[in-house]
């Protein structure tokens, strides 16, 4: 007998537009790039990409994007504005599946006091946009924004006019995070009965986290008939972020029983996906965080310990390799050749050009040196810092050595050999409340760059004690922030390589920002 096809729950993934709007998230097109390719990996159906008006850089990456992932739809979102639906619409050209995702909010407290407009005219407003999309765009998505704060009968009547005006799906934003499950659930439902062209489009669900329920509320959804969940990878987003990817996915899976939906998500790709947003964004993953947390799969009490050891399933109902997590898995040590290292690279699905793969195999080599075992995410560390290297921008100032004073009753003090871009070597010394503070106040010196360190996070990247080092500083000067990287199994090497990285940064934009005002 033949199984019975199950209804497939498409994946809308919104990290790089949703996610990336979250303070200390943005990230840069080749970011971008990369993360959009390991979505593709993972599975997901649709990846938003940006809001291409917002910004040339948007613009930009939302193209880049589109260019750079085959088989999967790449949306750019818009407002109901003919300006913003053209940028959009320009911006997804190069992709094979484009797709323009406009959104107009529809609720009473925002049409009082956000868009001082009347019903009919957003009625109005929210047709003539989906038309203005369809103009460029066979793939059309409308989002009602705040649709959970919308009046039941005001948002059935928004959705019908759009799908017969042309949407392809029909979002329904819970933009607060507002929503309990039970009514989200049975605002789906209501949608469902009462909408009469509801077949003609998928129903899609994009819940926020601000009352932690964005997972729960997107699964009411599904059982409630929604056939897209949008969310991000982590659960970054705006404030308490979107709902979590690897949540919702896991869950849908784990309690098919429930469900009896699919996704196309290839769930071993989760933790690599997981891994990679929380190094480009800087944002780091709490370590009790369902699926993709460092803790998700300890299990530490005896009971416990015991229970695994005898039937796995008494203590876990997903397996770890489920979702990509082998920490058994040893990759390469001190006498790993080229061949082993390439192998492991494209198992990981990191792609670099030959010049790059001599750099990280000779960054591989110097770190086996230091350290006995390297695992995936050492070599993942050094791929960023190889992707992430100052290619296209001139290197003012770069560290040649440094010597640190420090320890209890002492005036932590650090001196600093910075080599310039003509070649003169300049070394000046400086005192600090600690040898990081000491070490960047000596850079400062040097560089006579004001900036505000409004950041620093430091994280192992793998156990240890011989444990990689990886800082990530966001240093603020002129209104603009630009975000640095170093890694290192010395954290205060690790942590000047951030600055200076964050701080040429600063100078190519000052730079550009003058030659533009030349011409
Ligand atoms: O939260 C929200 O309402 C949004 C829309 C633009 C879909 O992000
Ligand atoms: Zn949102």
């Amino acid at each position: 007998m033949n199984e019975r096809k199950k209804d497939t729950v498409k994946i809308f993934d919104t990290t790089l537009r949703d996610g990336e709007q979250a303070p200390g998230c943005s990230m840069n097109i080749e970011e971008k790039v990369h993360v959009a390719r390991q979505l593709e990996r993972l599975g997901v159906d649709a990846i938003e990409a940006g809001f291409p008006i917002a910004s040339a850089g948007d613009f930009e990456s939302v193209r880049a994007v589109a260019g750079a992932v085959k088989n999967i739809c790449v949306a750019g979102l818009a407002r109901c504005k003919p300006e913003d639906i053209e940028r959009a619409a320009e911006a997804v050209k190069p992709a094979l599946n484009p797709r323009i995702h406009v959104f107009l909010a529809t609720s009473d407290i925002h049409r009082r006091y956000k868009l001082k407009k009347a019903r009919d005219e957003i009625l109005k407003l929210a047709v003539e946009g989906v038309k203005n999309a369809k103009e460029y765009c066979g793939d059309v998505e409308f989002s009602p924004e705040d649709a959970s704060r919308t009046e039941p009968e005001f948002l059935s009547e928004v959705v019908q006019a759009v799908i017969e005006a042309g949407a392809t799906t029909v979002n329904i934003p819970d933009t607060v995070g507002y929503a309990m499950p039970w009514d989200f659930g049975n605002l789906i439902s209501m949608l469902m009965e009462e909408v009469k062209n509801v077949k003609d489009a998928v129903i899609s669900v994009h819940c926020h986290n601000d009352l932690g329920l964005a997972v729960s509320n997107s699964l009411e959804a599904v059982r409630h008939g929604a056939r897209q969940v949008e969310c991000t990878v982590n659960g970054i987003g705006e404030r308490a972020g979107n709902c979590s990817l690897e949540e919702v996915v896991m869950a849908l899976r784990t309690r098919r029983d429930i469900f009896d939906v699919d996704t196309n998500i290839d769930t071993r790709q989760i933790m690599h996906a997981s891994r990679l947003v929380s190094n480009v964004t800087g944002m780091l993953v709490q370590r009790n965080k369902a699926i993709v947390g460092e803790n998700a799969f300890a299990h530490e009490a005896g009971i416990h310990q015991d229970g695994i050891i005898k039937e796995r399933t008494t203590y876990e109902i997903m397996s770890p390799e489920d979702v990509g997590v082998d920490k058994s898995r040893l990759v390469l040590g001190k006498h790993s050749g080229r061949h082993a290292l390439r192998e492991r690279l494209v198992e990981l699905g990191v792609e670099l050009n030959q010049q790059q793969f001599e750099h990280v195999f000779e960054e591989f080599k110097n770190l086996a040196d230091k350290k006995k075992q390297i695992f995936d995410e050492d070599l993942e560390a050094i791929v960023r810092e190889e992707l992430e290297s100052l290619e296209d921008v001139r290197v003012m100032v770069d560290l040649l050595s440094f010597h640190i004073s420090s320890g209890t009753g002492t005036v932590p003090t650090a001196t600093v050999q910075l080599k310039l871009h003509d070649g003169e070597v300049i070394t000046d010394a400086a005192t600090g409340d600690g040898p990081i503070d000491a070490i960047y106040r000596a850079i400062d010196r040097i560089t006579e760059m004001e900036c505000n360190l409004s950041d620093y996070t430091i994280r192992a990247v793998t156990g240890g004690k011989d444990a990689m080092g990886e800082v990530t500083v966001r240093l603020d000067r002129d209104g603009r922030s630009e975000r640095g990287r170093g890694t290192s199994t010395d954290i205060i090497e690790a942590s000047a390589r951030a600055y200076l990285m964050a701080v040429n940064l600063h100078f190519a934009r000052t730079e550009e920002t003058n030659m533009q005002k030349k011409c």
